[in-house]
């Protein structure tokens, strides 16, 4: 059951409480069909970018276009968005039938068709057994399935999400994230998705905007956006990864020919321009611990955690920085313990940030 959706335009959008503007000429566009993740901290503006798509926030400056349509002045039930917030917002004196069917008798739909589009929907979300009961009967996790039925059952051209998963315990997060994916693609709506969890957005992303100050940071696929984040802020808050000094010597279109600490380098260029202030992104999983004399980078083990399927390390650096670093364990491969004199070796996935 695929719905009719669109692209969503974001043109020069500003936002104004009093005299702040949050965001500010803010553009993008949200490819037809995409799962579209606006992440960032707290207060950058993912909630007010959600209302002002949804119609709650008018906007002072700018447009908002569903495809062709331009939606900037048109009231929010007539946009046909479906949304779904953290708090559930369930109606608790009705059934889970009245509250998925909310929406339809909103749209003066027949009785006959508002039965059948509920029990497809709450049978899609798998609580078709619990149509009769009242929605605090289900658990957190299923309250939240209620919510995604009574927002797809009115087939929305546009479906809006801010942080529905975050009151969730670990257990539930995880499979509700998996149930969430798989049905966005099923039904293949263009969902605008909001969370401040960076692995959640990893996890169940076509594209990523990373917010901040009410401006967009980096928007990419999961991939590019932790791999070759553009700037250092980028990738501490994607990726923690570790950030180190690093000398350019010369560019060759994807290579960067660098010097670390003195030592004869090779990294991804990453789009960098030379002469640009760059510091050296290492993800931890990009640094290996050697036994001591293996590599020219030489260090100490400072704390090391066994977690099981893998072994995370810090280790300092004989020039004094500190490397977090993930091994995975197995193969026989060496593990090291707090103390111990090791080498790092860097993989040429490392790549150049911005240090700005
Ligand atoms: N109605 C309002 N009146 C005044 N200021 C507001 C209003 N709504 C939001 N703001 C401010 O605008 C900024 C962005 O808020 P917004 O709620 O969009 O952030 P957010 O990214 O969703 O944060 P969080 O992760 O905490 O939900 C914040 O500084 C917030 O205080
Ligand atoms: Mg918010």
């Amino acid at each position: 059951m695929k719905l009719r959706t669109t692209k969503v335009e974001i043109d020069n959008i500003t936002v104004a409480f009093g005299a702040m503007t949050v965001p500010e000429n803010l553009s993008l566009t949200i490819p037809t069909g995409a799962f579209f993740t606006l992440l960032g901290p707290s207060g950058c503006g993912k909630t007010t970018l959600l209302r002002v798509i949804a119609g709650f926030t008018e906007p002072k400056k700018g447009n908002v276009r569903f495809g062709a349509q331009d939606m900037t002045h048109v009231v929010p039930h007539k946009r046909n968005t479906g949304l779904v917030f953290q708090d559930y917002a369930l109606f608790p004196h009705h059934s889970v039938f009245e509250n998925v069917a909310y929406g339809l008798r909103a749209r003066d739909v027949d009785a006959k068709t508002i039965k059948d589009k509920v029990n497809t929907y709450l049978d899609r979300v798998g609580l078709l057994s619990f149509a009769e009961r009242a929605p605090s009967e289900p658990s957190g996790g299923q309250r939240q399935r209620v919510a995604l039925a009574r927002s797809l059952v009115i087939e929305p051209t546009v479906l809006l999400m801010d942080e529905p998963l975050s009151a969730l315990d670990a257990n539930l997060h995880q499979e509700m994230r998996l149930f969430l994916s798989e049905i966005q693609r099923e039904v293949g709506v263009t969902t605008v998705f909001v969370t401040h969890d960076q692995e959640e957005a990893l996890a169940m992303s076509d594209v990523i905007a990373l917010m901040r100050d009410g401006a967009i940071e980096q928007m990419a696929d999961p991939h590019t956006l932790h791999n070759r984040p553009k700037t250092a802020r980028v990738a501490s808050f994607v990726g923690a990864a570790n950030l180190l000094p690093i000398t350019v010597r010369g560019l060759e279109g994807d290579v960067a020919h660098c010097e670390l600490f003195g030592t004869p380098l090779t990294v991804a260029s990453n789009g960098m321009d030379r002469g640009a202030d760059v510091k050296l992104c290492v993800h931890h999983h990009e640094a290996r611990l050697a036994p001591a004399g293996e590599t020219a980078f030489e260090a100490v083990v400072k704390t090391s955690a066994f977690l099981g399927g893998q072994v995370s390390y810090e280790v300092e650096l004989a020039q004094g920085e500190t490397l977090s670093i993930t091994q995975t364990t197995g193969f026989s491969a060496p593990e090291f313990a707090r103390g111990d004199k090791v080498s790092v070796a860097l993989s040429s996935d490392c790549c150049l940030v911005s240090a700005s």
